[in-house]
């Protein structure tokens, strides 16, 4: 039977990558996988007091559904959290929410976007955005990161790209691939071209306590002229990526976001609700001590520095300093491969570390790149990039 032309089209690089991986440890060899953004895969842990509360919940909860929004509790919580990093004023009757920021992203784009439809987005960008955008049949846009401004947006370029078909703004700040992190400077400018063309603006924050020496200015600050949804969850800084919570909240004071919101909602009643006794843990997370945020980015703080000197040093390379997420974004300087996927098998059947192409967060600002993680200790990534520098000396000297 023919599967879906939706479905056959969907491609997200950081998985897909994980099947040539896969082939060569079931031949015995060694892989170190710097695919994947999940903390816990390294020496982070969810903390022992959120653990504890999601074991209480089995206890404390019926165990049955929950409300399609998400449960009343977990959404003031968010509220007051989002009022406290960010001054943001909302209620909990505006947060919705969903099994990770994925769902959101799914729902909401579901909701917006009809065939034909454009979306700006970030080039490169987290792929989730672009493709859902295919799959209800619109278009993503992609606006430059400028990789020689240390990854900032190129505001010129998102003006000239919305048209009459444009229907929303995808920001992602703190960004993943790229590590930027926006001035607000940046953020403000951006909120100004939305509110200029009537468009609401996705801001997915999903990294917001994760900057080093750099200051987060989330959009939810920005003019109330401008219709925002934002995006944000418990996955990244909240160390819990497997209990799958997410939220997006919106922040509309002309109303016309309202038939959005109840498109979002019909369709998060057809799937029921989210985890009932995670979304119980959540609420836990943000009302408990929270200094192991501080850790958590001391350590990959280090390791972006450790990270941005062994890659500079790797002929063929260079690399821009991740100030935010958990991730940099290398460009392949030596011309030698015919593509950036053919690089990271050649990568991976030489050394066995494992990157995710370029072109998978953008097929035109992402190529002759690839994506790699700062989220392993410096012993790993001692051990990875030593393979990777003999690596591209051996291929360099080919040439
Ligand atoms: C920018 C961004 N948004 C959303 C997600 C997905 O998050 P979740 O685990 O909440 O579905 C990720 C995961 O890597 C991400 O990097």
């Amino acid at each position: 039977m023919k599967a879906s032309r939706r479905s056959m089209k969907m491609n997200y690089a950081i998985r897909q990558v994980t099947i040539p991986a896969d082939e060569m440890e079931a031949k015995g060899a060694e892989v170190i996988r710097m695919n994947i953004g999940d903390p816990n895969k390294w020496d982070f842990e969810t903390p022992e007091y959120f653990k504890a509360a999601l074991r209480e919940a089995v206890d404390m909860v019926d165990n049955g559904y929950g409300d399609s929004q998400g449960s009343p509790e977990l959404r003031e919580a968010i509220t007051d959290r989002e009022f406290e990093k960010h001054g943001a004023r909302i209620s909990a009757d505006d947060v919705i929410v969903t099994n990770g920021v994925s769902e959101s992203v799914q729902v909401l784009l579901g909701t917006m976007l009809e065939p034909g439809d454009e979306v700006l987005v970030p080039g490169p960008g987290y792929p989730s955005y672009t493709q859902y955008i295919n799959y209800f049949d619109a278009k993503p846009v992609s606006y430059e990161q400028v990789e020689g401004e240390d990854w900032q947006p190129d505001i010129d370029m998102m003006r000239e790209r919305i048209n009459e078909r444009t229907r929303a703004i995808v920001v992602i700040n703190p960004n993943n691939p790229t590590g930027a992190v926006y001035p607000e400077k940046a953020v403000r400018e951006i909120a100004d071209l939305a509110a200029e063309n009537d468009l609401p603006v996705i801001s997915d924050e999903i990294y917001d306590k994760i900057t080093f020496d750099t200051p987060f200015f989330s959009f939810s600050r920005t003019s109330p002229d401008v219709k925002k949804i934002i995006m944000n969850g418990f996955s990244k800084v909240n160390l819990m990526p497997g209990w799958r919570v997410g939220y997006s909240y919106f922040m509309d004071d002309s109303g016309d976001m309202d038939e959005i919101f109840e498109g979002c909602m019909r369709q998060l009643r057809a799937r029921l609700c989210p985890n009932v006794p995670c979304q119980w843990a959540a609420r836990a997370a943000l009302q408990g001590p929270q200094d192991y945020i501080n850790e958590l980015t001391g350590k990959l703080s280090a390791r972006a520095d450790y990270s941005y000197k062994r890659l500079n040093d790797i002929p063929g390379i260079s690399a821009r300093k991740a100030k935010g997420s958990m991730f940099m974004f290398p460009r392949v300087e030596a011309d030698l491969w015919k593509s950036d996927m053919d690089f990271i098998l050649d990568v991976l059947w030489g050394t066995g570390v494992l990157f995710v192409p370029g072109s998978g967060f953008c097929e035109e600002f992402g190529r002759n790149h690839f994506r790699t993680i700062i989220l392993p200790d410096i012993p790993i990534l001692e051990k990875a990039y030593d393979k990777l520098e003999v690596f591209m000396a051996g291929r360099m000297k080919k040439v």
